[in-house]
This record gives C-alpha cells, sequence and structure tokens, in this order.
C-alpha cells in the first residue's frame, strides 16, 4: 500500500468530475487581459469568479507602485522578518492599515490564511477557548486544529445559539475567542454582527471579525461589516487580505490591545515563514489607498452586485440571501452543477464551482464574485449565458431537460 492510497476515493471522485468536461480545479488561462476578461482555450472569457472586488488588479498607479519597488527593492525578502528584518514598506502598510481602521496596531501576514492560522492560534490558548461559526472558511478551522485550547462551534449566523453556548462556558475561566466573517465566502450572507456583539459584550467575551470579503465592499469607508453595521467598538480584532478588494496577496490583523505587538515573537505563522515581497506590500499599499480616494469604486461594484442577483434570481435561480458581490447560484446535483459549470465555460463565462464538502449545507454551487471593473454589459451577458445554459440543461421552472 502506497502513503497515498487513502486518497483513492478522493481521486475517484475526482477523475469522475473532470470526466465530465474540463477540470474546474485547474483551469489555466492562456492570457489575462483585464480584471475582467482572459483567454482560455483560445477564446475571450469573461471572468466572474475572481475576487476581484474593485478591479484594481490592473490599476496603473498600483502597477506603478508594485514595479519601482520592485527595481529599487528586488524580487523578494528571502526569509521572515523576525529573521532577516524588515523592510521599510512593511511597516508603512501596517501604519495605513492600522489608520484605516483607526487602530493602535497592525500585524501583516504573508497570506489571509496565515493572519488567521496565526492569530487565533496564538491568542487562544490551551486554558483559553475558541468559539467559531459552523461555517467558517478553511483558515479558521485550520486555526482550530492548531490551537492548544477548547474548541467550540455554534450554528451558522445564529446569535441565541452562540448565546447559550457561551452561557454553558460561563463558569469558565479561560478566556472565550468567537471568531466570525463579514461576508461569509460561498453564499455571500452577512453575519449578524449587531446581535453577536450584543452577545460577546453580556459574555464578557473577545470578539474577532475577518472581513476578507467584505473590505473594499461594505461599510461607508470599506472597512467592513463592523463599520456597516456601526460595532466596530466591539470588535477587538479585525482579519482581512490584500487577496481580494486590494487585488495583490497578503493578510492582517488589527487592534487595539496595548500588548497586540508581542503576537510578533509568539505567532508561528508570522515568525517562520517569508514576508511578503516590496513589491507586493507596494500595489498593496496603493490599492489601500486607492480604495480610499475612489469611494465610487465600492458604488459600481454594489450596482454589478445587485444587477446580477436580481438578474439570476428573476430568471429562476436559486440565489443567497443578500444581494453581495458574491452571487452563488444552487443547484440539485454536483452532477447538474458541473455540467453547468462546463457549460457556462464552453460560451465564454469563468465563475467558481464550489461542491461539498466545501460548501454549506453540502450545497452544489456556482459561485460568481463581481467586480467593480465589470461593466453592466458583461453583467447582461453572463446572465444571458445562465439563462441559456439553464434552459438547456432544464435547470430553469418549466424547463425541459435537453437530450445531450
Ligand atoms: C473568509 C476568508 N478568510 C480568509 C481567507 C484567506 O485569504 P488569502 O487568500 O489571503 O489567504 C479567505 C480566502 O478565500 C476567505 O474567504
Amino acid at each position: 500500500m502506497t502513503i497515498l492510497a487513502k486518497f483513492t476515493q478522493l481521486r475517484e471522485s475526482y477523475q469522475k468530475m473532470a470526466a465530465i468536461g474540463r477540470d474546474p480545479f485547474s483551469v489555466r488561462f492562456e492570457g489575462i487581459l483585464s480584471p475582467t476578461e482572459g483567454v482560455l482555450n483560445g477564446r475571450r472569457t469573461i471572468l466572474l469568479g475572481t475576487n476581484n472586488y474593485l478591479g484594481l488588479t490592473f490599476d496603473q498607479s498600483c502597477i506603478d507602485k508594485g514595479v519601482e519597488a520592485l527595481v529599487e527593492q528586488g524580487t523578494g525578502t528571502t526569509g521572515s522578518r523576525i529573521a532577516n528584518g524588515s523592510y521599510a514598506g512593511h511597516g508603512d502598510l501596517e501604519t495605513a492599515l492600522a489608520d484605516f481602521y483607526g487602530r493602535q496596531h497592525c500585524m501583516v501576514f504573508t497570506t489571509g490564511y496565515q493572519a488567521n492560522l496565526g492569530i487565533i492560534s496564538t491568542l487562544v490558548g490551551k486554558d483559553d477557548i475558541l468559539v467559531i461559526d459552523g461555517d467558517s472558511h478553511a483558515s479558521i478551522y485550520d486555526a482550530a486544529k492548531m490551537t492548544t485550547g477548547q474548541v467550540v462551534r455554534f450554528r451558522h449566523n445564529d446569535p441565541d445559539d452562540l448565546y447559550k453556548r457561551l452561557r454553558r462556558l460561563s463558569d469558565h475561566p479561560g478566556n472565550k475567542l468567537v471568531v466570525v466573517e463579514g461576508i461569509y465566502s460561498m453564499l455571500g450572507d452577512t453575519a449578524p454582527l449587531k446581535e453577536f456583539a450584543q452577545v460577546k459584550r453580556e459574555a464578557g467575551a473577545f470578539l474577532m471579525v475577518d472581513e476578507a470579503h467584505s473590505m473594499g465592499v461594505l461599510g461607508a469607508t470599506g472597512r467592513g461589516l463592523a463599520e456597516e453595521v456601526g460595532v466596530e467598538a466591539d470588535v477587538d480584532f479585525i482579519v482581512g487580505t490584500f487577496s481580494k478588494s486590494l487585488g495583490a496577496v497578503g493578510g492582517f490583523c488589527v487592534a487595539d490591545l496595548p500588548d497586540f505587538d508581542i503576537l510578533r515573537v509568539a505567532c508561528r505563522p508570522y515568525m517562520f515563514t517569508a514576508s511578503l515581497p516590496p513589491s507586493v506590500i507596494a500595489t498593496s499599499l496603493q490599492a489601500l489607498k486607492r480604495m480610499q480616494e475612489e469611494p465610487g469604486l465600492r458604488l459600481r461594484l454594489n450596482a454589478n452586485s445587485r444587477r446580477l442577483y436580481d438578474g439570476l434570481r428573476n430568471l429562476g435561480f436559486q440565489v443567497g440571501p443578500v444581494a453581495n458581490p458574491i452571487v452563488a447560484v444552487a443547484l440539485p446535483t454536483k452532477e447538474l452543477a458541473i455540467a453547468f459549470w462546463n457549460g457556462l465555460l464552453e460560451a465564454g463565462l469563468y465563475l467558481n464551482l464550489a461542491l461539498p464538502p466545501a460548501t454549506p449545507n453540502s450545497l452544489a454551487l456556482l459561485r460568481s464574485s463581481v467586480s467593480a471593473a465589470h461593466t453592466p454589459q458583461q453583467i447582461d451577458t453572463a446572465i444571458e449565458l445562465f439563462a441559456q445554459v439553464g434552459r438547456r440543461l432544464g435547470v430553469l421552472p418549466g424547463m425541459v431537460q435537453a437530450a445531450e
């Protein structure tokens, strides 16, 4: 038996899925033309599954800053900040993020995944309790595996369940850290953060919000869901990523706790990995500025989200509960979702296929993420392609499954 034998079942189901058409997990673009268009299989393809919410990946000022840093400071830092030292840009970006969120402290990580992994697993010590939403992102679940403390899950977006679980733990002397997300990455639903904040206050717990998908999207200045619903004062830690609205790669955590910086020499996913290259720091810093200077990006994004959400819902598709930039269409079976995804791709539309076990309630999802850079015509084309493929596959109400 080989060491890979345990993956036999996974390999079989993967092969079955790939046999229906293209392999959805190894799509390779021949070219990227803009934030919203790529070349796939020799044809121009609309990109509707990239999390590029503000469309800043081709922003000229971000590119210029990145090139300048690349030329002046080289391609990489070749080590971690505690071993090789920080570059000026790392500190500048941390200061800019702390200022943006009105907090004292910020730590930048090499990815958003590592920010969650590091902050959560380091904060929750062996005598503490980590309390997470059942639909948490993999990075939060992996942090839960890494922590030495007790882990408690509550029902997704259910403040009553959170309250009950915290009440049961009220005699426990350790600190409790509740972790929720601003916008959930699969269905695009938002957390009932006001209610969670109230529960947190009553229980004397700490609250962390992962604003990965809500930074640059929600709130009067783009700070996310906590800003949108007016509970920033109740949020002790905000985690975010540069890989979505800021169009780069990297992650961060901001906080006001006076001793927060001690984590720099305690948090292993910060300490034992190479820091972000200067070019990535420079583009992220510039993207943060662009996001603040141009609130119109957020308005366009939200208008595009509404257009896609309403368009798909009016066709009769089952979409998520809120018109956020993540618009997920649920299909009755995995096989149908795979066939639908292939049909859209053949027609020139790329989005994400999301299948169980990575999805809430084992849903089979076609997951779109809208950008401020999409034109209304691109959104309308996407809706029309959904309609065509939906009719052909008999998914839309009243339609008959076509013989293939
Ligand atoms: C909710 C959430 N948190 C964290 C991450 C990790 O971010 P990154 O891609 O920067 O590692 C993601 C990525 O998709 C996410 O959806």
